[in-house]
C-alpha cells in the first residue's frame, strides 16, 4: 500500500513561499508518528525546504526526486521519478511508503494512480499560498475523521481525516 500525507487549508493551499503556511504542532506530532520507520518520498523543492538541521528526516529513509542527474544529498537516497522511489520502498520490503510532498509530486501521485491511502489534515482557514492540494474525487472514502480545536498552540480548527479508495 502506498500513502500521501498533507495538511491543506479549506481554499487548498499547502504553501507559501516554498514554505508550510502555518505552524501546527499538532499536526507536525502526527506526521511524524505515521510516517515512522516508513520511506519518505519528497520533491527536490519540499526536501530543500525543511531546515538543514531537520533533514533528512530522522529514522525514516528520505528519498528526494529530481530530475538532476547530479543532485546529492547526504543520507538520502536520490532517484529521478516517483516510481523509481516506490521500487526502492517495494524492494526493502516497505509496508507503507509515504509521499510527502510537495505540490508538484501530490500531484503526480494522485493523477497517476499511485496512491492507495491519503492522511489529509484540512486546516479550517482560508490562507494566501502558491502552492495547492486539489481535493479529492469521489473515488476516495472518508474511513476516519478527528477534529481539534485552535488552542493557544493552533491559530486554526484542524481536522485529521483518512480516506481510502
Ligand atoms: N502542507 C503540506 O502538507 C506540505 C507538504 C510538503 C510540502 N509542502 C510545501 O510545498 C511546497 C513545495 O512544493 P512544490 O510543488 O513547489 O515542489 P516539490 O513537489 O516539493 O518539488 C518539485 C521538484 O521535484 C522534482 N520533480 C517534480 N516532479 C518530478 C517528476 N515527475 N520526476 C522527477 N522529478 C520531479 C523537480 O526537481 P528538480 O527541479 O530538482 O528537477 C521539481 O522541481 C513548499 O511550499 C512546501 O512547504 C507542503
Amino acid at each position: 500500500m502506498v500513502s500521501l500525507i498533507v495538511a491543506a487549508s479549506e481554499n487548498k493551499v499547502i504553501g507559501k513561499n516554498n514554505d508550510l503556511a502555518w505552524v501546527l504542532p499538532l499536526d507536525l506530532k502526527y506526521f511524524k508518528d505515521t510516517t515512522k520507520e516508513h520511506f519518505v518520498i519528497m520533491g527536490r523543492k519540499n526536501f530543500e525546504s525543511i531546515p538543514e538541521k531537520y533533514r533528512p528526516l530522522p529514522n525514516r529513509t528520505n528519498v528526494i526526486v529530481t530530475r538532476n542527474a547530479d543532485f546529492k544529498a547526504d543520507n538520502c537516497l536520490v532517484v529521478n521519478s516517483i516510481e523509481k522511489a516506490l521500487e526502492l520502498a517495494n524492494d526493502a520490503n516497505d509496508q507503507e511508503p509515504f509521499i510527502i510532498g510537495g505540490g508538484q509530486i501530490y500531484k503526480y501521485a494522485i493523477e497517476n494512480n499511485l496512491v492507495d491511502k491519503v492522511y489529509l489534515t484540512r486546516v479550517h482557514a482560508q490562507v494566501e499560498g502558491d502552492t495547492y492540494f486539489e481535493n479529492l474525487n469521489e473515488d476516495w472514502k472518508l474511513i476516519s475523521s478527528n477534529a481539534h480545536k485552535a488552542d493557544h498552540r493552533h491559530a486554526f480548527d484542524f481536522t485529521f481525516l483518512v480516506y481510502q479508495k
